[in-house]
């Protein structure tokens, strides 16, 4: 029987500490940040998470500007409305939410975000300061389950992590933050030969390879805390991670859900950089 963490429970006390922070700026007269978040086209799952986003910054208090474009949008109209947030002194964060259509070149657009304003984290600038062990902005998923090992004094240091899944946004930044953290670090994916033997070998695991319930109880060590990034629909339409929470439950020792896991500290990261830019500028004496 594992101890199962609620991203969703820790997701709401810190929005509520962030939500106090905001009505004392609001208290003092100083500006409230305002989040811009920019969505190509009609990706029904993408609508869906922007509409989350825009629900925790109205809980939390302080702006969004949400830009609709049509799938249409040429990839230099898009370089334009990031420019102009980018010269916008009011905007603090700015997201793109991603993926982009087709024919428009996701990495250019993420290379043209301020990378001060790049509270996703996606910028290579903010990438590459990750990865020298120095990081400003830090992309929001493995942020979030750090923060949600840490809430549960799960240690990190000399443990052996696996990682299932090399995705730029959420994979790789997780390898290198549990090697920050000094964990023994292992990053696998979808053409590793022996994934199952890995797997078995990991105190901690965290699956972020799209595929849903792939990770039974045979790919997990008993006693091991599992962390699922997983949001897929299976054949009868549930919501359901990449591990098989069922069978992977009754031998792990922490366990996050699907819903209500992950999900839900990706959103408060993402509130979290966007206040800390606030503060940046309220320090900055504006
Ligand atoms: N698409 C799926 N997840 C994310 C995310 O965290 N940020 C952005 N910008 N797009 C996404």
């Amino acid at each position: 029987m594992a101890i199962i963490m609620n991203g969703r429970q820790l997701a709401d006390q810190l929005q509520d500490k962030l939500a106090t922070e905001v009505n004392n700026w609001r208290a003092k007269g100083l500006r409230l940040p305002t989040l811009a978040v920019i969505l190509v086209g009609d990706d029904p799952a993408s609508h869906v998470y922007v509409k989350n986003k825009e629900k925790a910054v109205a809980k939390i208090g302080f702006h969004s500007i949400v830009k609709r474009l049509p799938k249409e949008t040429t990839e230099a109209e898009l370089l334009e409305q990031v420019q102009t947030y980018n010269l916008d002194q009011a905007i603090d964060g700015i997201l793109v939410q991603l993926p982009l259509p087709e024919h428009i070149d996701e990495e250019k657009v993420l290379l043209a975000i301020d990378a001060k304003k790049d509270v996703d984290g996606f910028h290579p600038l903010n990438m590459g300061k990750l990865f020298i062990g120095k990081p400003d902005k830090i992309a929001c998923t493995p942020y979030g389950i750090i923060t949600l090992l840490k809430a549960y004094d799960i240690k990190i240091e000399g443990k052996q992590v696996v990682v299932v899944g090399r995705s730029n946004i959420v994979g790789k930044p997780m390898a290198q933050l549990m090697l920050m953290e000094h964990g023994t670090v292992t990053l696998t994916h979808s053409r590793t030969k022996n994934l199952q033997e890995l797997t078995q070998t990991a105190d901690i695991l965290v699956v972020a390879i799209g595929r849903g319930e792939l990770i039974t109880a045979d790919y997990v060590k008993p006693g091991a805390i599992v962390i699922d990034v997983g949001m897929n629909r299976n054949e009868s339409g549930k919501l359901v991670g990449d591990v098989d929470f069922a069978s992977v439950e009754p031998v792990a020792s922490f366990i996050t859900p699907v819903p209500g896991g992950v999900g839900p500290m990706t959103i408060t990261m993402l509130m979290e950089q966007t206040m800390a830019n606030g503060r940046l500028a309220h320090l900055e004496g504006e």
